[in-house]
């Protein structure tokens, strides 16, 4: 068979939208629009600036914020390397285990050609440069001639130390690319703005900075409703200034006030306080001593989670664990006073500004950087995945990436919950008809259509202009299944007359207009909110 035939043979492939991704159609993505213009438009109100990050990152920036233990971290992020960095990969493995075995004559060769792949790599864009720490291709060069001229030395002419020193030298530039070369898609973006944070020196703003920002986030996870692995956030965060209580209680005020816009219905928000670096470790190892007790009465991913994150046994859905949580030790018991003093001011301030909470003692949320405040909020209409928004504060966070001490606290919001929920209560359709169909017959007519429809679309109507001829009867039909309020009918008559009919689909009444006159009356019978 020729490779023709082969081809024609072959069956074409039907493509399909990645499970857990999906395409966001019209009439559905209006509601979309409208759910971020009202974010865009209430943020503005409380003093947030809109932020536009990148999809990808440094795989080291989640790592390290989120925590290398975390759900998100260990299993769901989608990581990948920048170019086809396999021999670069192969020498830097052969070099990371003659490291290992400490013989230093053994490592030059290897980091010779380690210098010369990282080069080539640098050469063809595969890496970007500089690196990490701004260390540039030159010192790299610059340090392997240091490492020649130790070489080239009778190897009992060099001091212990040096040796030692030089070996770790070499170990701390292999990092540098280690961390270099791998991207993740983002998972969440409060990483992310902390990252730009502290790269745009906002710190010299005046504090604090409040940023918001909505789009894609990628997370690994099993595709469920209200569960994608494409998923959308609208987040929020409050960077530096102080940790006022009524700084949280504001960020939890604006998500609140959004809600209301949109009528979400059911909403419940649950907060909780984490404790500090000071008060937590001690209330961990107490609910870890508790569990211990316990342990043979607890599901296998709770008797795991006692050694490695007790705090999230708290989170078990699981029926027969509920009792014996019930009676677990409960954080706001064993808070640090300064924080038991915050999470009170919290609540009062809350109050202030009534917004109805419940504390929930078992709110620990699955992220590494939280500490004190924490807060969930749920929605109606969404089964086991109600959690529309989630948030808290993150103290400590910019200073981990290498920033300044800043205070922070932020929450991000579900959009694909947030519209199934509005959806699910009858607040999600947006009118998607045309306003106007013009129906045209003849050569002459379609020149007026035209020109027609161009004056309707200024005047900020929607206008179907068929791109070819119709008899009326099917025309109107096609009118009436696009949803159309009006057909303009312009036929030869109309034309030479000057008078234009135009029909109310609604009820089949029809009227004759001159030019100017159809406009005046089409925008007077135009709801406001259409
Ligand atoms: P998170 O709780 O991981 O927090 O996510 C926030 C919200 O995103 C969830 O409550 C949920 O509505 C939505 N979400 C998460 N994963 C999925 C998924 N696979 N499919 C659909 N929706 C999902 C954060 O991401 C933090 N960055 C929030 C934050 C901002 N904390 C402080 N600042």
């Amino acid at each position: 068979m020729s490779e023709g035939t082969a081809k024609k043979e072959e069956k074409p492939r039907k493509f399909q939208a990645i499970r857990g991704t999906r395409d966001l159609l019209p009439p559905e993505t209006a509601l979309w629009n409208r759910v971020e213009q009202t974010a865009h438009e209430i943020f503005m109100t409380f003093g947030f600036g809109e932020i536009r990050l990148p999809i990808f990152e440094q795989t080291e920036l989640f790592a390290r914020s989120i925590g290398a233990e975390t759900d998100v971290v260990s299993k769901e992020m989608y990581t990948f390397g920048e170019q086809d960095l396999s021999r670069l990969n192969s020498i830097h493995h052969a070099l990371s285990s003659r490291l290992s075995e400490g013989s230093y004559l053994s490592i030059i060769p290897w980091f010779e050609a380690f210098v010369r792949e990282v080069e080539f790599a640098i050469k063809e864009d595969h890496i970007l440069q500089p690196l990490p720490n701004g260390v540039t291709i030159e010192e790299l060069r610059k340090f392997l001639a240091s490492c020649m001229d130790y070489a080239n030395r009778p190897i009992n002419e060099l001091e212990e130390n040096e040796k030692e020193r030089q070996i770790g030298l070499i170990r701390a530039y292999l990092q540098l690319l280690e961390t270099e070369k791998l991207f993740t898609l983002r998972p969440e973006a409060t990483a992310s703005v902390c990252r730009a944070y502290i790269e745009h020196g906002m710190q010299s703003l005046p504090q604090p900075v409040k940023l918001y920002y909505m789009g894609p986030m990628f997370r690994r996870e099993r595709p469920q409703k209200g569960r994608y692995r494409q998923f959308y956030q609208i987040g929020a965060e409050v960077l530096g200034g102080s940790d006022a209580p009524a700084i949280d209680a504001e960020v939890i005020e604006m998500v609140m006030t959004f809600f209301d816009r949109l009528e979400l219905q059911g909403v419940q928000l649950d907060i909780n306080s984490i404790g500090c670096r000071e008060c937590r470790p001690k209330y961990v190892e107490l609910l870890r001593a508790e569990l211990f007790k316990v342990k043979d009465k607890l599901g296998p991913d709770s008797q795991r989670r006692i050694e490695t994150n007790p705090l999230r046994v708290l989170d078990s859905k699981l029926e027969s664990e509920q009792p014996i949580i019930a009676k677990l030790p409960r954080v706001a018991d064993h808070l640090c006073e300064d924080c038991a003093k915050h999470y009170a001011a919290v609540k009062h301030q809350l109050e202030m500004r009534g917004v109805l909470y419940r504390e929930n003692w078992r709110l620990v949320r699955g992220l590494d950087y939280y500490m004190r405040t924490t807060f969930e909020i749920t929605a109606q209409g969404l089964g086991s995945q109600n959690a529309v928004c989630g948030g808290g504060r993150y103290d400590g966070l910019v200073e981990l990436l290498g920033g300044p001490p800043t205070k922070g606290i932020g929450f991000a919001i579900g959009e694909d919950r947030l519209i199934l929920s509005l959806q699910e209560s009858g607040k999600g359709p947006v009118q998607q008809g045309r306003d106007v169909y013009i129906a045209w017959m003849g050569e002459r007519a379609q020149a007026t259509a035209v020109r027609a429809a161009k004056d309707l679309r200024k005047a900020g109507f929607s206008v179907e202009l068929p791109p070819v001829e119709q008899k009326f009867g099917k025309a109107l039909g096609q009118a009436d299944k696009l949803g159309a309020k009006y057909a303009l009918i312009l036929g030869d008559n109309e034309v030479s007359e000057g008078l234009w009919t135009l029909k109310k689909l609604a009820d089949g009444s029809q009227a004759k207009f001159t030019e100017p006159d159809l406009l005046d009356h089409l925008r007077k019978s135009k709801p406001v909110s259409s």
